[in-house]
């Protein structure tokens, strides 16, 4: 029997914190009807004391969805929590994110603040949230360099507080995927009630870390995950969406599984994508322009024999439409012949041998052989 993984998206949250990529209401209700779609269990809405716009779109997103629970972010202060809780007032499932640095770095330098003191403010917001909303997830900002002490105590603290939610974030993408691990396995050993909250992994890709780092994280016993559709987010971003749900798919073995709808993920990626003006990379796992596409003769040739030669996972799973045999002057035969054939031409070896050196020429020059120039390179 699997184990479930919450999928907590934050896209119009700390996604749309990327300069350039805000949304005004119409376009978030948008964007999260898709996430309900995509099957996700939480969307984080926005931060509601941040923006009139923001507090709004929140409002409008708890009545435009009605699976997915709708989250609000909070610093851990009074006029944070009660604009969140006001925004989050036509929510079926309404959660308060909130929070406070745990690291001593933003104790000392934002907050220039105590361990103490940080620990009273995280209890009396949690307990100020939940005299609003049952679900309250509490973030320990910078947990990834927090004293390891400190955040089990602090832990401990806003279990017993009334968290239902732990989120122990990676804020700036510092840890490598064995301390995530070893971290998080310290927490499960040592903080008495954590079984009583669920524990959540929020990595940012400040090293190219935050899906590793999230899978290391589920391990050792985290069960939800903060993700973004394209892993965008702060700074490098945030861990990928579809990263994170096609990696427990394809390695079923791990024994965790989602709610995500597979199939929904390319048409999800392309949205945001647009809305946000934000161009996925092409390179990018599962839903970059060439996560499909063969392009040495090699692969092609292999490829086409059979598909699992060189793909994981089907295009069509995860809404791609199907895979890509570009043409360029490392294609093969293969490749060359597989191409003619879906344009209706036929050629023997001796043909097709002679159309190859003449293809190489053209595509010395041209860098990518399109079907017109293949046209024209029959005549
Ligand atoms: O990266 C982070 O620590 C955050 C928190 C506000 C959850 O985005
Ligand atoms: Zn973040």
């Amino acid at each position: 029997m699997s184990q479930k993984i919450q999928v907590f998206d934050t896209t119009l949250r700390d996604g749309e914190q990327v300069p350039g990529c805000q949304l005004n209401t119409e376009e978030k209700v948008t964007v999260a009807k898709e996430l309900e779609k995509l099957g996700v269990d939480i969307i984080e809405a926005g931060f509601p004391i941040s923006s009139p716009g923001d507090f709004r779109s929140v409002e409008a997103i708890c009545k435009a969805v009605t699976e997915p629970t709708v989250c609000a972010l909070t610093r851990a202060k009074k006029e944070d929590i009660d604009a969140a809780a006001a925004a989050l007032k036509f929510a079926k499932r309404p959660r308060i994110h909130t929070g406070i640095g745990s690291s001593d770095t933003h104790i000392h330098y934002k907050f220039n603040s105590t361990r103490e003191k940080i620990l009273e403010q995280g209890v009396w917001a949690v307990e100020y949230a939940k005299s609003f909303v049952e679900d309250v997830e509490f973030f320990a900002e910078d947990a990834g360099r927090a004293d390891l002490v400190f955040l089990a105590q602090l832990t401990e603290a806003v279990i017993n507080a009334g968290a239902t939610v732990v989120n122990l974030p990676d804020t700036t993408g510092y840890l490598l995927p064995h301390q995530m691990f070893q971290r998080i396995n310290y927490l499960f050993e040592n903080v008495p009630n954590i079984h009583k909250a669920t524990i959540s992994m929020h990595n940012h890709n400040d090293l190219g870390l935050a899906t590793a780092n999230t899978i290391a994280g589920i391990q050792a016993g985290a069960r939800q995950v903060e993700v973004t559709i394209n892993g965008i987010g702060e700074r490098a971003g945030n861990t990928s969406l579809e990263e994170v749900a096609m990696i427990l798919n394809v390695h079923k073995d791990l024994g965790f599984e989602t709610g995500i709808n597979p199939q929904y993920l390319y048409p999800t990626s392309t949205l945001v994508s647009n809305m946000m003006g934000m161009t996925v990379q092409a390179n990018k796992a599962i839903v970059g322009a060439n996560a499909f596409a063969h392009s040495s003769g090699i692969h092609q040739d292999g490829f086409l024999k059979h598909s699992e030669n060189y793909e994981i996972m089907k295009p069509e799973d995860v809404g791609v439409p199907s895979s890509a045999i570009v043409l360029t002057s490392r294609s093969g035969r293969a490749a060359l012949r597989h191409r003619l054939n879906l344009l209706g031409f036929e050629f023997e070896k001796p043909e097709l041998d002679k159309l190859y050196t003449r293809f190489l020429l053209m595509a010395d020059e041209r860098k990518m052989i399109q079907d017109e120039d293949l046209k024209e390179l029959v005549g």
